[in-house]
């Protein structure tokens, strides 16, 4: 029998997750009722896209090993997922990156255009944070709601991901050295990841060490989940990838690959992923859905 604990368990409630933040997702899309109708149009197309819906599922997984009710995370999940997406319009704009294709689709701004792109993404940030504020279950614990309001502002903002994609621009046609690139991916990518573990982690009442541990976990998957990020753009097809290869080469981005070569940025993923993995066991069996988001990442294919 598949236990609770069992990472394969994990896998099979998989869909049940993703299903369950799309519908939630839906719902809080359906908050602003009398938005003008073309952002309405955006924003559903961006936030309910094809994605992966991994940092809802770091989240729901949390809230296993914690043993929390999965409703009580709902809202959580809504909202780092609801702040990704910004991200990744905003991330495609020709002044960032500026590509045309994301999750197989038209980015936002080839959908509709710049300025609708833009606004939505504002938007989406902005309803990120009144989810959580309106939450009931939330609300019934307001510093924990005020903790867990601070720690994705903080994550999303200009020492996270806001000042992460900064870098990251700044950092085109430049030579950067490994620290200085493991910097700027922990902000504009880590920091959301380990944001969507160390959120729900708030509504439990866990020992300080527990917590370091989750934070390390969350540190380190982060970092992971960007190395792959890299090496697929390299590795894999536009087709499968649903976004334009070689942008970050068209860019002149300094990534993994760039800088230590294939075969260098592989180990690299293998060496962090080995103390996810160390990190992963001492936090024991109740890490089984954890353990199992981490394979996913490690090892996905777009
Ligand atoms: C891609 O994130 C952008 C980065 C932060 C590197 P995901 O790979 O999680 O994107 P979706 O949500 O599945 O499209
Ligand atoms: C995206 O990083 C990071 C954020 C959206 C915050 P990248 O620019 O490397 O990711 P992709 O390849 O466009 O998804
Ligand atoms: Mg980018
Ligand atoms: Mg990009």
């Amino acid at each position: 029998m598949i236990t609770r604990s069992q990472p394969e368990a994990f896998g099979e409630r998989l869909e049940f997750y993703r299903q369950r933040v799309n519908a939630h997702l839906e719902e809080t899309l359906a908050i602003n009722k009398d938005a003008p109708q073309e952002l309405k149009d955006a924003m559903y197309y961006a936030a309910l896209g094809p994605g992966k819906r991994i940092r809802p599922l770091l989240s729901y997984a949390t809230a296993e090993f914690f043993e929390l009710k999965v409703e009580s995370v709902d809202s959580i999940a809504v909202a780092i997922e609801l702040v990704h997406a910004y991200s990744l319009i905003h991330d495609d704009l020709p002044a960032m990156d500026d590509d045309d294709l994301r999750r197989g689709r038209p980015t936002t701004h080839r959908k509709f255009n710049e300025a609708v792109a833009i606004l939505t993404g504002d938007a989406l940030q902005a309803l990120a944070f009144e989810s959580l504020s309106k939450s009931p279950l939330l609300s019934k614990q307001p510093q924990t709601q005020t903790k867990i309001i601070g720690r994705l502002a903080n994550a999303a903002g200009a020492s996270g991901m806001a000042g992460g994609q900064l870098l990251d621009l700044e950092a085109e046609g430049r030579s950067v050295d490994e620290v200085t690139l493991a910097d700027i991916h922990w902000r504009k990518t880590g920091r959301l990841i380990q944001a969507s573990i160390m959120m729900p982690s708030e509504l439990a009442n866990s020992s300080a060490e527990t917590i370091r541990k989750l934070d390390r976990f969350g540190n380190d998957i982060g970092l992971v989940f960007q190395i792959r990020d890299d090496l697929l753009e390299v590795e894999q097809d536009t087709e499968i990838l649903g976004k334009n290869t070689y942008s970050d080469e068209n860019n002149k981005k300094t990534t993994y690959p760039s800088l230590l070569g294939l075969e260098d940025a592989r180990n690299r993923a293998s060496e962090v992923y080995k103390n996810v993995l160390e990190t992963l066991e001492q936090l024991g069996e109740r890490a089984g859905g954890l353990r199992w988001v981490s394979d996913y990442i490690m090892n996905r294919s777009h």
